[in-house]
């Protein structure tokens, strides 16, 4: 007889037609978040070098409970009932009540409610997704956040004079090409109730602290690559670009991407506070904006990362090239040079086909492929939209992953056929299944891709073909 609750960390969940975490999930829970705090761990790094670029004025926060009611996730945050990161294909839901938190701007009124001014704060994030060498169900995000009393935005006040400042730092190392003319209309205009001067300093503010971030994490490491070290002014400049998006907690709206290693890279989203979120915050007389990156993709760049798997590896010949000579927010390796890893040999893949056909009723949906969703830094923005179906991608992809967990590197649809007289539909997906830290047997890979497909067969009532 199923059981009507769930235990979460001792916390009692409800079960109802909603729940949707399956016990590979929830094994990994914890109360707090491992990988950014783990000594040697590109993302202990990458945080500790974020953290100590903001300085003293930015409180950094430890991550709170990962389960977090659909009110903090979404409501607050002015997430319509419609919107389709909030369908239990694209989030885990305990019930309907409470869903892992999506992203870490969950945290953002109650961060407010405390007190908390500027922060910055680090946890897991959830995800149903696409399994690829770039998507994990779990990663991490960092929001960061800064607001000032509106008496601190009058003119020569406190956060001119910070904007000045970062300002002229900023075009003092003329390394950092700065392209952020962007249309307000499309980034989604002040809000009703901002003094549109306010307003307009306080975006100043985000791009002068987010441009100054860019430089921070990608300078030298771009002046190094595109100038073989050479400090001179040869080097290419690196280019900074703000892009208007839409978020239903932030007004304007900004996407900033990085010009880097020839390609533009989507590194964040960022906005000025909404109104409602302060109110909910009961804070008053305040204004600001956040913003919330995903580490692992940034990780991945900076240090050349191929897979996100490798960030839960325990393999010393992984976790042994983060080693840095100084511990916390070094950037560089104990010889001098900057971190970068180095790929040691892969094990070898061994790819298991599975084709089906779909129930006959039904329609299909795969939110694996619009542009945003497809970069884990994001996704609140604009996730494709998932009309009411009975077979969804990432239920695919999620019985893969709870039964052969990290030994899937990727799935990808190699066939969807359509029979013509009968219209059936049929899919035949790939799937790589490679391990990080042994050799799997193909008799190993048999047991497990059998498992699979009777899953398959039982839960999503697919007929095998
Ligand atoms: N929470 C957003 C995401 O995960 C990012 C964001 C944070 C955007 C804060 C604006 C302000 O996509």
């Amino acid at each position: 007889k199923p059981s009507t609750t769930q235990t979460v960390l001792g916390r009692e969940y409800k079960v109802d037609d909603y729940t949707n975490v399956p016990a590979s999930i929830l094994k990994r829970l914890t109360p707090n978040p491992d990988l950014p705090y783990k000594p040697n761990h590109p993302l202990q790094l990458l945080r500790s070098q974020i953290e100590s670029h903001f300085g003293s004025n930015y409180h950094p926060m430890a991550s709170p409970f990962p389960v977090v009611t659909t009110t903090l996730n979404f409501e607050d945050l002015g997430f319509p009932d419609d919107h389709p990161g909030r369908s239990p294909t694209d989030t885990y839901y305990l019930n309907r009540q409470n869903c892992l938190r999506t992203h870490t701007s969950a945290h953002e009124v109650e961060t407010f409610a405390k007190g908390e001014q500027r922060w910055l704060l680090t946890a897991d994030v959830y995800r149903r997704d696409e399994i690829d060498s770039s998507h994990y169900p779990i990663f991490h995000q960092m929001e960061g956040a800064s607001i000032f009393s509106h008496e601190d935005y009058r003119v020569g006040g406190k956060v001119q004079t910070e904007v000045e400042e970062m300002e002229s730092r900023l075009s003092r190392s003329k390394l950092l090409e700065i392209e952020d003319e962007v249309d307000l209309k499309m980034a989604g205009d002040y809000q009703k109730g901002h003094d549109p001067r306010m307003a307009a300093l306080a975006v100043r503010h985000l791009k002068a602290t987010l441009n100054g971030l860019v430089l921070e994490l990608f300078g030298e490491r771009h002046r190094f690559e595109t100038s073989g070290g050479a400090t001179g002014s040869q080097a290419e400049p690196l280019k900074v670009r703000w892009i208007p998006a839409t978020f239903p907690f932030t007004s304007p709206s900004y996407e900033v991407e990085v010009w880097f290693r020839g390609k533009w890279l989507e590194i964040l989203g960022c906005g000025v506070v909404m109104e409602r979120t302060l109110e909910r915050a009961n804070v008053e007389g305040k204004l600001g904006w956040a913003f919330g990156l995903g580490l692992e993709r940034i990780a991945m760049v900076l240090y050349s990362i191929p897979d996100i798997r490798l960030f839960w590896t325990e393999d010393k010949r992984f976790l042994d090239q983060f080693q840095t000579s100084t511990g916390g927010g070094a950037k560089r390796t104990s010889d001098g040079g900057l971190i970068t890893f180095k790929p040691y040999s892969k094990f070898p893949p061994c790819y298991k086909d599975v084709s089906f056909w779909l129930p006959q009723t039904s329609t299909t949906t795969t939110s694996s492929t619009s542009p945003s969703s497809s970069s884990q830094g994001q996704g609140t923005e604009a996730k494709s939209s998932s009309s009411s179906s009975s077979f969804h991608e990432n239920d695919f992809f999620e019985v893969v992953r709870d039964t052969v967990g990290d030994l899937a590197e990727d799935v990808v649809k190699i066939d969807d056929f359509t029979h013509p007289k009968t219209s059936r539909r049929s899919l035949c997906y790939r799937i790589n299944y490679r391990s990080m830290d042994r050799n799997l047997e193909n008799e190993e890979t048999n047991a497990l891709h059998s498992k699979v497909v009777e899953r398959l067969v039982n839960e999503l009532k697919l007929e095998i073909r």
